[in-house]
């Protein structure tokens, strides 16, 4: 079934007012495919009923609807590079200026389903000892439901553990419950916090960070709403601090402030 014109346009106005999200009008194809699953899971009749049901504010179509037009798309250590400029670059760098027995604050903006916080968590493990007594403490934030409580599951199947994660990783921080998935150890979840959080929305719950990840996400939004988000990030981070912006994203939209790393260009950080 088609959805109407008239439909199309309320869709792209509440998505864009409740998520930030800026979708083009030619996306009907994408429309009617996510929300034709919606209409299923909440065993309604057609877009109508769903576009009622979101006038009235329902809470499941609501969540459902955010939920479907997400793109999700992740995967562990994304794009290689960055993570590992971070361990050998960044790190070093940025742990001499939290002081010790203090903890070093992580920020996932967009976290999806948490491979990228499992994956900063990972690395920091691995060096522990350059950490000496700092605990750390990442929060993992998205605005869809379904993916931060699949997230805080740590949950993976063979699929997802076989894209990004090296074998070695593989072995020592999962456990292997059957022939398809596998846990990932307390000794890293437990330094991951999921949360819910809405990038166009307040950020009272973030602390000040020594480092933020903000990747694969600004491209969801137009340049207003990008340079609303980036100002507001921008003061969770400390003075020094790094944001990490996804690998081809770089942006003439972020506050005068920072410093563009030469060698990865879609690395800043805070002067
Ligand atoms: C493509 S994923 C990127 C995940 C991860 N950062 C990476 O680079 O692999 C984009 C994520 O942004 C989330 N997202 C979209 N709009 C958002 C908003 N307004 N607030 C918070 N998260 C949002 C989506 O739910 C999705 O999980």
């Amino acid at each position: 079934v088609k959805l109407s014109k008239e439909n199309i346009d309320y869709l792209i106005g509440f998505i864009k007012k409740e998520t930030g999200i800026s979708i083009s009008a030619d996306k009907e194809y994408l429309l009617e495919s996510r929300l034709s699953r919606v209409i299923k899971k909440l065993d309604l009749e057609d877009y109508n009923s769903l576009i009622s049901e979101l006038r009235f504010r329902k809470e499941e179509a609501v969540k459902n609807t955010v939920d479907a037009l997400t793109t999700n798309e992740t995967y562990f250590f994304r794009d290689h590079k960055p993570f590992e400029f971070f361990e050998k670059k960044i790190l070093p760098d940025m742990i001499l200026k939290i002081p010790d027995r203090s903890t070093v604050r992580i920020w996932c903006a967009a976290c999806s389903s948490g491979q990228e916080p499992y994956s900063l968590a990972m690395i920091l493990r691995e060096n522990q000892n350059l950490l000496e007594e700092r605990k750390v403490q990442i929060l993992a934030t998205d605005i869809s439901n379904k993916i931060i409580s699949k997230a805080s599951e740590g949950v993976f199947n063979q699929f997802e553990v076989q894209r990004g994660l090296p074998v070695t990783y593989l072995v020592k921080y999962f456990d292997k419950l059957d022939e398809n998935h596998w846990k990932i150890k307390d000794e890293i979840s437990s330094s991951v916090d999921f949360k819910l959080l809405n990038l166009i929305a307040d950020y009272d719950v973030i602390n000040e960070c020594d480092l933020i990840f903000c990747r694969n996400v600004l491209i969801y939004f137009d340049d207003e709403t990008k340079k609303m988000i980036l100002g507001k990030i921008s003061r969770k981070l400390k003075k020094d601090g790094y944001l990490f912006l996804g690998t081809s994203e770089t942006s003439n939209l972020l506050p005068e402030f920072y410093k563009q790393n030469q060698d990865m260009r879609s690395i800043y950080q805070k002067i």
